[in-house]
C-alpha cells in the first residue's frame, strides 16, 4: 500500500509534523531517511543494519517500542505516526538515544556483548573462539528497558537481568555471579512482573521469563 501518511515526530523538546508520500513497503525508518535527505538534515536517528539485527534504530512508534526498520508504515495507517526516543535511555535529540545507560547496567564479566562484525570481519556466532559470543538473540536494542514500567526505585532492569540468566545458562560457573546480581536490591525483587519486556522485545528473548527464573532459583536457595 502507498499514499500519504502524516508523521509527528519528536524534534529536542517539540514535535515536528510531516507528510510524506509512502512508498510500497517503506518502513519507519525509510520515512526519517526520506525526510532527513530532502527536508530536514539535522533530524537526528539512529541506524545501521536496516535489516533488524543491529539494535540501534529502537524507538517508540504510536506509544508502542519497536525497531524503525522492521515497523512498515502500511501497517500503521494514514497518521499521524506517533515517532520518540526510547524511554530511560542517555539523551542525544529528536529520535537518536546514547545507549550507555543500557550497556552500564549489564552484568560485570558476562561476557555476553556481541562484537561487531565490521570490526571482526563477519558475523560472529556463538561459540566462535574469537572471544565473543552472542547473548542469545538479544540485540541490546533497549525496547525492553524502555517498555518497564518500573519507575521510582533503582531497577537493574530487564536487559541485564536476561543476561544474568543467560550467562548462567552457558557457564555454569557464573551460577553464583549471576545469582548475587539478581539478589541485589535493585534486581529481580525490584521487578513488578509486568511482562512488558517480553512483549515489547523485537527478538523474543522474553526477559520477563528469565527474571522469573531468577526469582525461582532465589527462593529454590534460601528454602535449600
Ligand atoms: S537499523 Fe539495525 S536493527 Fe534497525
Amino acid at each position: 500500500m502507498s499514499g500519504l501518511v502524516t508523521l509527528r515526530v519528536a524534534r529536542g523538546a517539540s514535535w515536528a509534523l510531516y507528510e510524506l508520500e509512502a512508498t510500497e513497503g517503506m518502513t519507519v525508518l525509510d520515512a526519517l531517511e526520506t525526510l532527513r535527505g530532502s527536508r530536514d538534515p539535522d533530524l537526528r536517528y539512529r541506524h545501521s543494519c536496516h535489516h533488524g539485527s543491529c539494535g540501534t534504530c529502537g524507538a517508540r512508534v504510536n506509544g508502542k517500542e519497536t525497531l524503525m526498520c522492521l515497523e512498515r508504515l502500511d501497517a500503521l495507517g494514514p497518521g499521524p505516526v506517533l515517532v520518540e526516543p526510547l524511554r530511560k535511555m542517555g539523551a542525544v535529540g529528536d529520535v537518536a538515544v546514547d545507549p550507555s545507560p543500557l550497556f552500564a547496567s549489564l552484568p560485570e564479566g558476562s561476557g555476553y556483548l556481541r562484537a561487531s562484525g565490521l570490526e571482526h570481519g563477519g558475523p560472529v556466532e556463538e561459540g566462535d573462539g574469537r572471544g565473543y559470543r552472542r547473548f542469545e538473540a538479544c540485540i541490546e536494542c533497549g525496547c525492553c528497558v524502555s517498555a518497564c514500567p518500573v519507575e521510582g526505585k533503582a531497577f537493574s532492569g530487564p536487559a541485564a537481568l536476561a543476561m544474568a540468566d543467560r550467562d548462567r545458562e552457558e557457564r555454569p560457573e557464573r551460577e553464583a555471579a549471576a545469582l548475587a546480581f539478581a539478589a541485589r536490591p535493585d534486581g529481580v525483587e525490584a521487578c513488578d512482573s509486568a511482562f512488558a519486556c517480553s512483549r515489547a522485545c523485537p527478538q523474543g528473548v522474553a526477559p520477563g521469563r528469565r527474571i522469573r527464573r531468577l526469582k525461582a532459583s532465589l527462593e529454590d536457595r534460601a528454602e535449600g
